[in-house]
């Protein structure tokens, strides 16, 4: 078919596994983050939001119902934030059976059962893993969360990771790179995300001329990926990633749009893309 006859189409690019390898198995779980390292993905992506007693958890939401039994566990709790609960509530919680119910066929029994992790645990799962496999962590909210950036560091400094080439972090909160700019080492990339409205009515230049004064990286969706776009982050020397790519095709026209990484689901798709030895 068409694709195959595409493939393979880029010598290497970051292939990051989206809150790990989330197509297939729960995201933010053991699971998912192992799948993504054996699925030969350079990053694994990190979401981090912080619990009522201080603790940096993965997670994507705000609130614990989607991915989690906490509706069922903690009837009364309503909406549910991440922030309102202590890490004892939140190990309580089944962060893996939703995963079956949604997806069907790639329902395992196995996924019952899973922890939200702390992103100690979290560094500890892909360290023993694999050694080389790097991070890919986005501060989520910081504005909710003080002092997340100040625990973010000292973590990622005592886990070895606040290194270039095993390390960069992103935020859609300009504020929140700001503030880690200085405290990291300045090889170590930071990258602002875009959603399209984040954009809109915005002057493209005048945009990425003010991440260029903190930021090595953009992460925009990917219907903002243009030639304009790459031409102009790439003139100031920002790499683009584009999230969220999980179709073969999608990926085919991102790659040939010249970005750096490609920001997925499925990472197995994005490295047989590659010319990978
Ligand atoms: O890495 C970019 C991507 O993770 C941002 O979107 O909402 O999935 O965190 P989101
Ligand atoms: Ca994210």
């Amino acid at each position: 078919n068409s694709q195959s006859m595409l493939e393979p189409i880029v010598d290497h690019v970051n292939v990051v596994a989206h809150r790990g390898a989330s197509a297939y198995a729960p995201e933010h779980t053991k699971e998912a983050y192992e799948m993504a390292i054996r699925m030969q993905a350079d990053f694994v992506e990190i979401d981090l939001h912080m619990t009522k007693d201080g603790q940096l958890v993965a997670i994507h939401d705000s609130s614990l119902k989607r991915t989690t039994n906490v509706e069922e566990v903690f009837p009364d709790r309503a909406p549910w934030l991440v922030k309102d609960f202590t890490l004892a509530e939140i190990k309580r919680l089944d962060a893996g059976s939703w995963f079956s119910e949604a997806k069907g066929k790639h329902s395992k029994k196995k996924y019952r059962g899973q922890k939200i992790l702390t992103l100690d645990e979290a560094i500890r799962i892909i360290q023993k893993k694999n050694k080389k496999t790097a991070l890919f962590i986005e501060t989520k909210s910081p504005k909710t969360y003080p002092g997340m950036e100040e625990k973010l560091v000292k973590i990622l400094e005592r886990t070895g990771y606040l290194k270039k080439d095993r390390l960069i972090l992103q935020s859609f909160s300009e504020e929140s790179l700001r503030k880690l700019q200085p405290m990291i080492p300045e090889d170590v990339p930071l990258i602002q995300l875009y959603t399209p409205s984040m954009l809109k009515g915005k002057n493209l230049d005048e945009a990425l001329a003010e991440a260029a004064e903190y930021a090595e990286g953009i992460g925009p969706d990917k219907s903002l990926v243009t030639p304009i776009l790459m031409q102009e982050a790439h003139e100031r020397m920002l790499t683009v990633q584009p999230y969220t790519v999980n179709t073969k095709d999608e990926m085919v026209e991102q790659l040939s749009l010249g970005v750096d990484g490609i920001i997925t689901n499925n990472p197995d798709h994005a490295v047989e893309l590659e010319n990978r030895p």
